[in-house]
């Protein structure tokens, strides 16, 4: 399948990117967690204080299966998306990956506490899944994209330069 694919940890920019790409391609942007809320009728935070995150790894998954059907799309994942094999090949298998990459301090100032996210409500757990996590980004990207000192602009650029 021919769609970009763009995970990293929370606050890397995936939104923002993916709507320059969106300008830039005229690809359809999907968001996965609002495809989550919308498909749940629920919103991420709510989803996490009444079913956990193991129920909203389920419907995260379920989401990946079918929007990597779909071709022509960016696709902007949920940081969490690489926890699972499963959604690793679903990855894989759905188009290019491309992995936004930036610093814990960049990531935090820009989402620690953010009431939206439930995973970033703590500095040392946030620290504590950036660092488990940050090597599966890596390891499972087709590309890697270093996103500092760069504007979300350059950022899209780079991307369509290395899925050409
Ligand atoms: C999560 C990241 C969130 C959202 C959920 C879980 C994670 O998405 O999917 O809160 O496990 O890192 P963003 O990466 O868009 O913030």
């Amino acid at each position: 399948m021919n769609n970009i694919i763009l995970i990293g940890f929370m606050g890397c920019g995936k939104s923002t990117v993916g709507r320059e790409l969106l300008a830039k391609t005229g690809f359809e942007l999907i968001d996965a967690d609002a495809y989550i809320e919308k498909t749940t009728g629920m919103k991420i935070s709510d989803i996490f204080s009444k079913h956990g995150e193991s129920w909203f790894r389920e419907q995260e998954s379920l989401a990946m299966e079918n929007l990597s059907k779909r071709s022509g799309c960016i696709i902007s994942c949920g940081g969490g998306v690489v926890e699972t094999a499963k959604n690793r090949d679903i990855l894989k298998a759905g188009g290019k990956v491309i992995y936004l990459k930036a610093s814990l301090d960049n990531l935090w100032a820009r989402v620690g506490r953010d009431p939206n996210r439930p995973l970033s409500k703590n500095y040392e757990s946030f620290r504590s899944l950036f660092d488990k996590r940050k090597s599966v980004y890596e390891d499972w990207a087709d590309v890697v994209i270093d996103t500092r000192g760069k504007s979300p602009a350059k950022i899209a650029e780079l991307i369509i330069e290395a899925v050409k």
